[in-house]
């Protein structure tokens, strides 16, 4: 397995996650479960990916200014889980602001997959696209396990 297929892994598992969050009605047991796992996901994800792609990808000149975008979008993320988290479940807003993080989200795995990880890839070898997946992966299996 190479980086960007173990990267994809995840954003699959995301999309999943969000489809499945909003179907959900009202304050259950289900919304809030979804709504962590969701969260954990994202976050794991994140982290694990700014470590062993986008830190490696900023050494390169081609790859700073993608990078630097993909980060913000990763702090906008962050900032819009914050103020779910301050919403209560049964706030009838509450599906409307996680669609909102779901379709930022949704453009932010499109424009990695679309964009950075094709202009990422033609600047690593194969050897390191491996390498990193391992590494990517074991950061994000502990993230995940808490
Ligand atoms: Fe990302
Ligand atoms: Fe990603």
């Amino acid at each position: 397995m190479n980086i960007f297929e173990a990267l994809r892994e995840s954003h699959e598992r995301q999309r999943e996650l969000i489809k499945a969050l909003l179907a959900t009605r009202g304050d259950t047991e289900e919304r809030r479960e979804l709504y962590q796992e969701l969260k954990t996901e994202l976050l794991a994800h994140e982290r694990a990916e700014e470590r062993h792609l986008y830190a490696v990808i900023m050494q390169e000149d081609i790859g700073v200014e993608p990078a630097r975008h993909a980060i913000a979008e990763h702090h906008e993320i962050d900032e819009l889980v914050e103020t779910l988290d301050d919403t209560e479940f049964d706030n009838p807003g509450w599906l409307a602001q996680a669609r909102t993080l779901g379709d930022k989200v949704e453009h932010h795995l499109e424009e990695e997959e679309q964009k950075f990880f094709q202009l990422s890839g033609k600047a690593l070898t194969e050897t390191q696209k491996k390498e990193l997946a391992t590494a990517y992966l074991e950061d994000y299996r502990e993230a995940k396990a808490g």
